[in-house]
C-alpha cells in the first residue's frame, strides 16, 4: 500500500528521502510528501509521482535541503480522494509534529468526532490524520512527556492497522516508529539510519536491517541507535538480519520497464528456484524450509491453498500438481473468504499460504486463523523476512528476487516452480517412485530454456498486439493445467491495460459467456497438446463461426491450429504440469504490449499497490 521512509544521521535527508520515495513508488504513488528538521519543522507534500515531487522542490529552491532528519510517503488512497490535502505527512495544529502513516485506522470517526468537539481542526479527509492530532492533545495534556510514550499512549485508542512515523520539533534527534499490520524495517548505517516498509530504499546503503514485527514500537535516535519495545513498554532484543539482495535487482538495467525486465529474467529466476535444491541425477528434492515437517506434510488429511491474485492463479495449480502427483486432496480459497467464512480445518490439515509480498493483510489473517485452529501452517513467499515468512511454520521462498512492477510476472513462474517441487516432495515415496521422479525433475529442468526460446518472440507478440490495442474486451479459454493461466492472463491483461478481461475454463464457454463473441471479441486460447487439446479445437471452431478473433497459444508443430486462428504464438511442447510456466509467458508479453501501445503506465497502473497490506 503506501510507502514509507525516514532518515536520522549526518547527510541531506531531503534527498534521500526522496531517493527512497522513488524505490517505493510501486507501493502507492497517488500521492508524496516529505517532513524535515531544520531548526523547525518543514513539510512539502502534493498530489502525484515522487518526480513531480521533486521537480516541484527544485522550482521552490529546495527548501528541505540541509535537514539530517526527516520522513517520507508515498500514497495509495484509502480514505479521501488522492489530493495535496489528503497527502501525507499530516501536521499537528501547531505545526511542530508530522506524521506518515500505513494502514487503516478502523475507528477514526470517534476519535475525530471527539478531537473536533475539544476545538481540533482537521485538515484532510484521511484516517491518518487523527493519529497526529491525538498525539498532540495526549502530549498538550503531559508537557513533560517523551514522544515516544504520547505515540504510545495515543496509539492504545486506536483499532485498525499501522506502520508510522513520526517526527516532532520538540524532540528533533529522533523519530518514532510503529507497526501493527503494515511492515517497518529499519536500516542500520554508519552513524545513521534508515527506516521503511520495505528494504528497497535501504539497500543502497546498508545490508544490516531489523524487521519491526507487529505491536513493536523503536524510538531511533541520532546517537544512541535504536530501541525496540512493545506497543506496551516491553523491551525487546532483536536480531539483526543481512539483506541478500543487491541494488542491481531492484534497478531497470536497461529495460524500459520493471514489468519487462522480470519478464525477460524469468529463465534466470527459474534456475535460482532450483538451484541447491534440485539434484537430477539422484532424483532428488531438497526443501530445506519444510525438511522438519516433511512426514507431517506427508500424512496431512488435506491440504488447503490461500492467497490473493495472481498468487491464488498460482496456488490453482498447485492443487493440480499437489493432487496429481502427491493423491493428497487440495482445495484453493480465496484468503479474504477462507478468513470470514468460519471454514473447517482440523489439526490434520496442512494451510499453505502463498504470498509475494509477504505482506498482504487477508492472506496473513488466513494464516492467522488456520494457525489458530491447529492446522500446520506453510508460507510460500518470495520477500525474505517478510511477515508472512516469519509467521507461519515452515516454508518455502520463491527467490524471485525483488519484483518491482505491480503487475506480478516472474514471482508467478516461482511459486508454479516452487509447487511442482513440493507436489514432488509430497509424492516421493507415497505416489511415485524415484525414477519417475527423475523424469520430472528432468523436465522442469529443461523450462528455463524452453522459457528463453519464447522469449526470442517478443517482436511477434508486439506485431500481434497491434492488432488489438484498442480492443474493449477479451477472453481467456485454457483447460487443466491452463485453466489458471487463462484466469492469470486475463489478469495481466486487466490490470494494466484497463481492458476488460474474463478467462473462463474453456468448456464453461458454452455455459454463457459464448453469447458475447462476435467479430469485436478477441478471444486467446490456451491450447497445447495435452488431454484435452481435441476439445479446446472445437471450441475454437465455436468461436470461429460466431465470427470471433483467435488468438492461439499452440505448441511447436501445430499446423492445425494454424489455420484455425487469426494469430498463433508456438511455445515448446511440455508435459501438462509444467506447461503453465511456458504458456503463461505469451500471455504476459501480450499484456504488457497491448498496455503499452495504449499508452499506459504498466510499472504502476491506476488504483493499484504492490502490497495489499489493507483489507
Ligand atoms: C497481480 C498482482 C496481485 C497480487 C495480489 C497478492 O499482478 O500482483 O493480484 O498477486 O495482490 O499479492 P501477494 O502475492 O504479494 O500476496
Amino acid at each position: 500500500m503506501c510507502g514509507i521512509v525516514g532518515y536520522i544521521g549526518h547527510r541531506d535527508a531531503a534527498g534521500l528521502l526522496l531517493n527512497g520515495l522513488r524505490r517505493l513508488e510501486y507501493r502507492g504513488y497517488d500521492s508524496a510528501g516529505i517532513a524535515v528538521l531544520n531548526g523547525g519543522l518543514k513539510m512539502f507534500k502534493q498530489k502525484g509521482s515522487v518526480d513531480e515531487l521533486r521537480r516541484s522542490l527544485h522550482d521552490a529552491g529546495n527548501p528541505l535541503n540541509g535537514a539530517t532528519i526527516g520522513i517520507g510517503h508515498t500514497r495509495w488512497a484509502t480514505h479521501g480522494d488522492p489530493s495535496d490535502r489528503n497527502a501525507h505527512p499530516h501536521v499537528s495544529s501547531d505545526g511542530r509534529i508530522a506524521l506518515i502513516h500505513n494502514g487503516i485506522i478502523e475507528n477514526y470517526p470517534a476519535i475525530k468526532k471527539e478531537l473536533i468537539s475539544k476545538g481540533v481542526h482537521f485538515s484532510s479527509d484521511t484516517d491518518s490524520e487523527v493519529l497526529v492530532h491525538l498525539i498532540e492533545s495526549i502530549w498538550s495534556d503531559n508537557p513533560g512527556m517523551a514522544l515516544e510514550a504520547a505515540v504510545r499512549s495515543a496509539l492504545y485508542h486506536v483499532e485498525g492497522a499501522y506502520g508510522l512515523c513520526v517526527i516532532s520539533e520538540r524532540e528533533p534527534d529522533s523519530i518514532v516508529v510503529a507497526r501493527k499490520g503494515s511492515p517497518l524495517v529499519i536500516g542500520i548505517g554508519e552513524g545513521e539510519y534508515y527506516i521503511a516498509s520495505d528494504a528497497a530504499p535501504i539497500v543502497e546503503h546498508t545490508k544490516k536491517v531489523v524487521y519491526l514485527a507487529d505491536g513493536e514500537m523503536a524510538v531511533v535516535t541520532r546517537n544512541d541507535g535504536f530501541a525496540i519495545k512493545t506497543i506496551e513498554n516491553i523491551a525487546r532484543e532483536k536480531h539483526v538480519s543481512e539483506l541478500e539482495f543487491e541494488l542491481a535487482e531492484i534497478e531497470k538495467g536497461g529495460f524500459e520497464h520493471f514489468m519487462l525486465k522480470e519478464i525477460f529474467e524469468q529463465p534466470k529466476v527459474l534456475q535460482d528456484v532450483m538451484r541447491g535444491r534440485v539434484r537430477l541425477d539422484e532424483g532428488q528434492v531438497r526443501l530445506g524450509g519444510i525438511e522438519d515437517y516433511l512426514d507431517r506434510l506427508k500424512l496431512s488429511s488435506r491440504v488447503i491453498i490461500c492467497a490473493c491474485g495472481t498468487s491464488w492463479h498460482a496456488g490453482l495449480i498447485g492443487e493440480y500438481l499437489i493432487e496429481e502427483f502427491a493423491r493428497i486432496p487440495v482445495e484453493v480459497d480465496y484468503a479474504s473468504e477462507f478468513r470470514y467464512r468460519n471454514p473447517v480445518i482440523t489439526r490434520d490439515d496442512v494451510v499453505i499460504v502463498i504470498s509475494q509480498s509477504g505482506e498482504t493483510a487477508d492472506t496473513l489473517a488466513a494464516l492467522r486463523l488456520a494457525r489458530e485452529k491447529g492446522a500446520l501452517v506453510m508460507g510460500i513467499c518470495n520477500v525474505v523476512g517478510s511477515t508472512i515468512a516469519r509467521e507461519t511454520l515452515c516454508g518455502i521462498y520463491t527467490h524471485a528476487g525483488p519484483e518491482v512492477g505491480v503487475a506480478s510476472t516472474k514471482a508467478f513462474t516461482a511459486q508454479v516452480t516452487v509447487l511442482y517441487l513440493l507436489a514432488l516432495t509430497l509424492g516421493k515415496g507415497r505416489t511415485m517412485s524415484r525414477n519417475e521422479l527423475k523424469l520430472y525433475l528432468k523436465e522442469l529442468n529443461g523450462i528455463p530454456e524452453k522459457v528463453e526460446r519464447i522469449l526470442k518472440q517478443n517482436d511477434l507478440i508486439l506485431e500481434i498486439a497491434k492488432n488489438y490495442k484498442d480492443a474493449g474486451n477479451f477472453l481467456y479459454l485454457g483447460r487443466g493445467y491452463n485453466f489458471p493461466v487463462a484466469l492469470e492472463g486475463a489478469l495481466k491483461l486487466k490490470e494494466i491495460s484497463y481492458i476488460h478481461a474474463e478467462g473462463y475454463p474453456a468448456a464453461e464457454m458454452k455455459h454463457g459467456p459464448i453469447a458475447l463473441i462476435d467479430q469485436d471479441m478477441p478471444v486467446i486460447f490456451i491450447a497445447t497438446r495435452d488431454n484435452s487439446y481435441a476439445k479446446v479445437l472445437s471450441n475454437i471452431e465455436e468461436v470461429r463461426s460466431r465470427k470471433g478473433k483467435v488468438i492461439a497459444i499452440a505448441n511447436h508443430g501445430d499446423d492445425e491450429i494454424g489455420r484455425l486462428a487469426d494469430h498463433v504464438i508456438y511455445i515448446p511442447p511440455a508435459s501438462a504440469p509444467v506447461t503453465p510456466l511456458l504458456s503463461v509467458i505469451p500471455l504476459q508479453l501480450l499484456s504488457y504490449h497491448i498496455a503499452t501501445l495504449r499508452g499506459c503506465n504498466v510499472d504502476r497502473p491506476r488504483n493499484l499497490a504492490k502490497s495489499v497490506t489493507v483489507e
